[in-house]
């Protein structure tokens, strides 16, 4: 598209075309009492311009659990604040196991292959507890880049902690290889709330906005969340590792950099353009919101925008 594209009306298109299909497929997250009774017959698209403008469609304001697409934002406040010496403890690889697999780290010696893999988010987790008071760093840099308040919901945070049998595995196991420098339960506390984060859509697509902006902050525009280099780093693991293991067939079907949560959303990219969200419950076979990702697809398609 050459012509100025009219977002809003690009949007209103997707939801028209998304709404028949709520409620055709795709399974909710049940392994938690508060994502099973989620109704599965929702969906919401927003997005917002490297310029600041937004749009938005269906249930856009709703607010969800967002789950992993926290991953995205830990590594964010981790990268602030470690620079390089992050990359120690975490590798940058797709690891083509499910998000919630052991099996590497007893070969690789407790080194998680990338941050936004179950085991590479509890490391990040780990550093983010040496730093200071995790919880609230986290919120307020969610607050911040949303630009009004963001919290965790408490009833999420407690059943991840009662059901999280292979995260608390997981930061066992990283911590017998001596790489976590903290005691795995407020690791592990760390991670469950960041989980249990609730926003909407709308929320989204603004917090991620310095990821289309070379870093650049999205409400105030002045202060660098990231630099240009870390921005390009977040924006290449999002394409790689950011979907589990459907990493290689989105960038294929919607060639953007993703982050999703078993919460049903997605966050994505199009570098110095637009950041984008989207949130349906159902998940497909992947663990990816079965619907979010075909509304990124028509997305691309109406609008020619995408990183290839
Ligand atoms: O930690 C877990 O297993 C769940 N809270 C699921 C998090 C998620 O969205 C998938 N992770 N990559």
């Amino acid at each position: 598209m050459t012509e100025p594209v009219n977002f809003q009306a690009v949007l209103d298109e997707i939801n028209a075309e998304i709404r028949p299909l709520l409620g055709a497929g795709g399974t909710v997250a049940s392994y938690i009492p508060a994502l099973a009774r989620v109704p599965a017959a929702q969906f919401g698209i927003a997005l917002r311009t490297c310029a600041g403008a937004e749009a938005c469609a269906g249930d856009a304001a709703t607010p969800f659990s967002i789950q992993s697409v926290s991953k995205l934002f830990t590594l964010t406040l981790a990268m602030q604040h470690l620079g390089e010496r992050l990359w120690e403890r975490i590798g940058r690889e797709p690891s083509g196991n499910p998000f919630n697999s052991l099996v590497q780290l007893e070969s690789e010696q407790g080194k998680p292959r990338n941050p936004f893999i179950n085991a590479g988010a509890i490391a990040v987790a780990d550093r983010l507890v040496s730093l200071g008071d995790a919880c609230a760093d986290i919120l307020a840099l969610m607050s911040s880049l949303a630009g009004e308040p963001i919290a965790f919901d408490e009833e999420v945070a407690a059943s991840e902690a009662e059901t999280g049998f292979r995260n608390i595995a997981l930061a066992n196991f990283m911590k017998s290889f001596g790489k976590l420098d903290n005691d795995v339960g407020p690791v592990l506390g760390m991670y469950f709330h960041q989980c249990s984060i609730r926003m909407s859509c709308v929320q989204l697509a603004r917090a991620a906005g310095f990821l289309c902006r070379d870093g650049a902050h999205p409400v105030d525009g002045l202060a660098a969340v990231t630099t240009e280099r870390q921005t390009r780093r977040i924006n290449s693991l999002m394409l790689t590792c950011g979907t589990y293991d459907a990493a290689g067939d989105v960038a294929f079907s919607i060639g953007l950099p993703c982050k999703s949560g078993v919460g049903g959303g997605i966050v994505a990219v199009v570098p110095d353009r637009l950041t984008l969200a989207v949130w349906s419950p159902a998940l497909d076979t992947t663990g990816n919101s079965l619907l979010g990702m075909k509304a990124l697809e028509l997305f691309v398609g109406k609008t020619g925008l995408s990183v290839f």
